[in-house]
């Protein structure tokens, strides 16, 4: 090996940890200080760009506590990588963005210059360079690999690369829109990454050209070393670089535009969700780097921006997630009972997740009907045939109730009927493990009156999913004071907490009250909405001056989707005022998707069959009756607020937006009241 005479330097680096190797291979391991993720932030950059410049300089620089030197070997190959166990890089701090009003619009602005600058040096580095990933690699974490010449991934269920940006309002600051069409082509980039904002896994991601090699964890590190040693020029595809070509041929690229925005156009309102219209402008006039951080600049602090409302969101979200007191109990099988809609999907979910599962329903058609809809599922989610099979694996159909006296959690998702459920119980508490943590998913029945034939009756917890189970990500708790007595019921309560957070959704602690709070909101949004039909409007019109309001769902189709004898059981059990067209749907036998006809006709696979452009609606009279609406839901929210039914208006927003599909622009009911009052 050739030996040099170059100088070494020691650093103390706060987040990376640095060595070389003996075949002059630069290891760069990101490593966040007092931090579980990695997540970028200018401290970061800095030091990234100390490392790069070293290298430049063939000056290495190492962290303080390295002792390799090796003898001043030469820089020929760099590889970043993480030292985290979770995953590679979560992306940006977005903290900065936290305090926005007060934030100065000067610092976001260097934070975007510096991220620039140093992922540019770190694309033109003359030695090769590799990101080797595992686990999560997102927005400016996968802007940073994209910068490297060579992407190797670590084989894991985990593993994916996404551009969230979009998400939050915002657009890929840091080169991606750039760097990703030329490696994958326009159309996949853009589609099936940076407006959707959706990730991919290892397979697409290597089919797709977007990294070099998925390996094992055991050769990670020596395929990386080997790419880092790599002297030929890295080869593009040559199909790709053809296809990019006609791409941009001025007119195939305003027809290829023109198609992407009306794709957009069916799903989102640009006034409403601006930054995917933005991200569609920045590939199609290649904006400078100056250009895209003025860009962002304006997303985000123009008045009213939907930005700031994402981000916070975001960082409700966070909130909803962060839950550092509670006791988690080991959990390795669950039960559910009732293979209905609820049932299959919370089965799934928990599978998914990893978790053994028995699915017990009386019915056996239905207990087969929901093997094959969570195998189906299983399917769309695995990005393996050995994830697939394990998954498969781990859902046992229980039609005999046996997996009650093994399981660690019994969830009930049987027919909303009091005496039903407490029959259930009363065997379930005979059956059960003493330290099983007992669950039902009740819409509508006060928890407290179904444990009542219990002989522990503060054992029974509510767990109120939201359909479909695998997609909301918000369940409600539901807390009775009186069941929090005793430290062992505390105690309990802690672990059901932990339990939701441990299956990936966010848990929200509300009173146990008549429709608890989402389902008690929606009902006086529902029928105020069913009440319309009797002043002229249709379904489908109604639904669409809703979406285009900003909703995520129309208020029928969301009706259709829950069941409309659902719908009107919660309705009895708060003793609210039934519309006649409700009642006379679910007599006829109209009970939504699950029948495929409701208050619209869907097909086998619960698409609805008409199909709706969101487009802004004029009607103007329409408009004020759905702001009415609006009104109605939130002076619920507001007797909900001062009833105590959940702590503050924060978390009432975070939940209806991820329970119930608020528009999350508007920033929830609570939020968008005041600022009502506001302009
Ligand atoms: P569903 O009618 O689709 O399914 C209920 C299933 O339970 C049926 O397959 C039935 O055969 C089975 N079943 C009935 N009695 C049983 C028993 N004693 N033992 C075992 N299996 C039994 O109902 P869905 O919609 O899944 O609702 C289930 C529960 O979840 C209800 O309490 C409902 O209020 C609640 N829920 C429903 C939501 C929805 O959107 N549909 C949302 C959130 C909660």
């Amino acid at each position: 090996m050739r030996k040099t005479t170059k100088t070494t330097e020691k650093v103390k680096y706060k987040h990376w940890q640095t060595r070389i190797d003996e075949k002059g291979v630069f290891w760069a391991g990101f490593d966040r200080q007092d931090s579980t993720v990695n997540t970028i932030n200018e401290e970061v950059l800095a030091e990234l760009n100390v490392i790069l410049d070293g290298i430049i300089r063939n000056v290495i620089v190492l962290s303080a506590a390295s002792d390799a030197i090796n003898d001043f070997a030469v820089v020929r190959g760099m590889i970043i990588y993480s030292a985290k166990e979770k995953g590679f890089i979560a992306g940006a701090d977005i903290h900065i963005f936290e305090s926005l009003d007060s934030c100065d619009v000067p610092k976001v602005e260097q934070l975007l210059t510096l991220g620039q600058t140093v992922f540019d040096k770190l694309a033109t580095l003359s030695v090769p360079t590799v990101a080797m990933i595992h686990g999560f690699c997102l927005g400016g974490g996968a802007e940073l690999a994209l910068a490297c010449r060579y992407r190797i991934l670590i084989d894991r269920n985990d593993t994916c690369i996404g551009f969230p940006e979009v998400l939050l309002g915002i657009i890929p600051g840091w080169g991606g829109i750039k760097r990703l069409p030329s490696l994958i082509g326009s159309y996949r980039a853009l589609t099936r990454l940076l407006l959707t904002g959706k990730n991919i896994y290892a397979k697409d991601a290597l089919r797709w050209g977007l990294v070099d090699a998925i390996v094992p964890e055991r050769i990670g590190k020596i395929t990386a070393s080997v790419f880092a040693l790599k002297t030929n020029k890295k080869e593009k595809k040559s199909n790709t670089i053809i296809i990019e070509k006609i791409i941009r041929i001025p007119f195939v690229q305003s027809l290829f535009s023109w198609m992407i925005r009306k794709r957009l156009n069916q799903r989102i309102n640009p006034v409403h969700y601006p930054a995917p219209y933005e991200i569609l402008n920045a590939w199609e006039k290649k904006l400078s780097s100056t250009e895209i951080i003025e860009s962002i600049k304006t997303l985000v602090f123009a008045t009213g921006s939907t930005a700031k409302q994402l981000l916070r969101v975001f960082n409700l979200r966070e909130r909803l997630k962060k839950r550092v007191d509670l006791k988690e109990k080991e959990v390795n099988h669950i039960h559910v009972a009732g293979a209905g809609t609820m049932g299959v999907d919370i089965a799934a979910w928990c599978v998914f997740k990893g978790l053994k599962v028995t699915l017990h329903d009386a019915n056996p058609e239905a207990l087969g009907r929901a093997i094959s809809r969570a195998v189906q599922y299983f399917k769309k989610q695995s990005h393996s045939a050995s994830t697939f099979r394990s998954m498969c694996d781990r859902l046992i159909p229980d039609f005999h109730g046996k997996g009650v006296a093994q399981a660690d959690v019994i969830i009930e998702a049987i027919v909303e009927k009091l005496n039903v459920k407490q029959d259930f119980f009363r065997e379930v508490e005979k059956k059960a493990k003493p330290e099983a943590l007992l669950m039902t998913n009740t819409s509508s029945l006060s928890v407290q009156a179904i444990a009542e034939v219990l002989v522990s009756p503060a054992r029974l917890m509510g767990v109120h999913f939201f359909n479909p189970a695998t997609k909301m990500e918000l369940v409600e708790v539901i807390y009775a004071a009186e069941n929090l007595r005793t430290q062992q019921c505390i105690d309990l309560f802690s672990q059901t907490l932990a339990f939701v957070s441990k299956i990936g959704k966010l848990p929200i602690l509300v009173k146990n009250s008549p429709g608890f709070l989402i389902n008690r909101l929606l009902m006086t949004y529902l029928i105020a909405c069913m009440n319309l039909l009797n002043e002229g409007e249709t379904a489908a019109s109604i639904d669409q001056a809703v979406l285009s309001w900003g909703m995520m769902m129309g208020p029928f189709e969301m009706a259709d989707t829950v069941g409309l004898d659902i719908c009107l059981t919660v309705a009895q059990n708060l003793h609210a005022q039934i519309p006649e067209k409700l009642m006379e749907m679910v007599s006829l036998g109209f009970l939504g998707k699950k029948m495929q006809k409701g208050f619209f006709v869907y097909d086998r696979q619960g698409k609805k069959k008409t199909f709706t452009l969101i487009k802004e609606v004029n009607k103007m009279d329409l408009q004020v009756k759905v702001a009415n609406v609006m009104t109605q839901m939130v002076n619920e929210a507001e007797k909900c607020l001062s009833e105590g039914i959940v702590a503050d208006a924060d978390l009432l927003d975070a939940a209806m937006i991820f329970g119930a599909g608020f528009a999350p622009f508007r920033g929830g009911p609570m939020h968008y009241a005041r600022s009502l009052i506001k302009y």
